[in-house]
């Protein structure tokens, strides 16, 4: 291997640019992230060719904050990373296409790297720097742009307590986010990761639900940490969700809708206990935000926060805490209640009858609260271990980029000069 391992990781698969340096994967220089929630906010959701645009204003000030936090030059460099897929076809186009021309100008090897085995590897860089404290970077300060971009400041104040070498054992990863429900099973042999998928989500991804449910009360995108802040101040079983046992024979015959990416991949092979559905819960809400005529509510409330003329610049939690009432509170939590419930009884079924255990949960939903609250106690109630990556690393960032990108640096197994995106590349068998 020659140099000291470092690796330039570029992310844009979705709506943040991000761009680190990291050593050997694992030891992280810096990590440096453009949030473009500003430009979707407003629209409840991404729109890509926004996401485009907004990734191509920010690539190169985010790649050059990330050498200059780093202390290096492109000189420096033993290779460079970037995320291939799945996402957003022309988001990753613009991560993809700089990488290669950095690539081809330093000649530099180029390494493609897909994003859901990139989650996986957050937790296990976390792993590797709480057991080495002295190799974390430090606070850093958050990178402004100008055009309405959010940054996210570099954060190590939540970190895993250091355990034993995961990189030998086999594990359970459920990655949640915005885009993907997933069940791996991931193992290293012979210095390769190795991923099989034994389940994933049908329609929406846990995240998606999310999303829709905050946009539906009038809250702010991304509806998640919304979601989880107010959850804290409702009843969890003021209404009785539930998640009916998903019927696979109908998904096979194509008799029950799924989206776009779900029905790219297979399922036939899957244990349908391990199989995720997010679509009803969001109608079940939608129905009771009907039911219980709540929509001119949450009108007012996405008003007075978000689109009227008197709303704040930024709203705060306390603010959308003062625009709800209890029944609405008590939805949310229940809304909560039930995702985190189902996400845990499918997760912790698989790891059973794996008989794996050690379970990593990563992805942006592993930041929520209630979700890491209820698997560390569900696990230790099981004797199984869980894990998950500080807040920084749980929503989408390079330095997991970096990280995943590392033993395939070590194995020498290169992308070739005419990578392209692949907005439905599939991890594992
Ligand atoms: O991993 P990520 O940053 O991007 C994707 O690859 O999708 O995940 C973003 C998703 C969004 O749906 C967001 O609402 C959700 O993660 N999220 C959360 C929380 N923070 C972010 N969901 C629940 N609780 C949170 N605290
Ligand atoms: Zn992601």
């Amino acid at each position: 291997m020659p140099g000291a391992g470092l690796i330039l990781a570029i992310e844009t698969s979705c709506d943040e640019t991000a761009a680190a340096v990291v050593e050997r994967g694992s030891r992280t220089l810096s990590s440096v992230v453009a949030s473009q929630i500003a430009t979707h906010a407003r629209f409840g959701g991404v729109v890509p060719e926004l996401a485009s645009r907004e990734h191509l204003r920010a690539i190169v000030p985010v790649v050059r904050a990330a050498l200059a936090q780093a202390g290096i030059t492109l000189a420096d460099l033993d290779a460079i990373a970037v995320t291939s897929g799945p996402g957003l076809a022309g988001a990753l186009l613009v991560g993809i296409t700089y990488a290669k021309a950095l690539a081809f100008a330093q000649n530099l090897p180029l390494i493609a790297v897909n994003h859901l085995e990139c989650h996986i590897h957050a937790v296990l860089l976390n792993e590797r720097e709480s057991a080495h404290p002295e190799s974390m970077v430090a606070q850093e300060p958050a990178l402004s742009l100008a055009s309405g971009l959010a940054s996210q400041a570099w954060d190590t104040a939540e970190l895993n307590p250091p355990s034993v070498e995961l990189d030998t054992e086999p594990v359970l990863a459920l990655v949640v986010s915005g885009g993907h429900t997933h069940l791996y099973r991931a193992r290293r042999t012979a210095g390769a990761w190795h991923y099989t998928l034994i389940g994933r989500t049908l329609d929406d991804a846990a995240g998606e639900a999310y999303d829709k449910v905050a946009k539906l009360l009038g809250l702010g995108y991304p509806g998640g940490p919304w979601i989880d802040a107010l959850a804290l101040n409702g009843n969890p079983r003021a209404v009785p969700f539930s998640f009916a046992q998903i019927k696979t024979k109908l998904h096979l015959a194509g008799r029950a809708p799924r989206t776009k990416a779900a029905r790219t991949a297979p399922i036939a092979n899957l244990n349908p206990h391990f199989l995720f559905s997010f679509s009803g819960i969001k109608t079940a809400v939608l129905r009771y935000v009907e039911l219980h005529n709540l929509r001119p509510e949450a009108e007012s409330r996405r008003e007075a926060l978000f689109t009227g003329p008197d709303a704040p610049a930024q709203p705060t939690i306390e603010d959308a805490l003062a625009q709800c009432d209890p029944q609405t509170l008590d939805l949310i939590a229940s809304f909560q209640h039930a995702v985190v419930g189902d996400l845990m009884k499918k997760t912790f079924a698989a790891a059973e009858s794996l008989g794996g255990r050690r379970i990593l949960v990563t992805g942006g939903v592993a930041a929520n609260r209630e979700l890491r609250a209820r698997f560390t106690s569900e696990a230790g109630r099981r004797n199984l271990r869980v894990s998950f990556p500080t807040l920084a690393l749980s929503t989408d960032n390079a330095a997991m980029i970096a990280a995943a990108a590392w033993p395939r640096l070590e194995a020498r197994d290169f992308a070739p000069p005419e990578l392209s995106a692949d907005p439905s590349l599939a991890l594992g068998r």
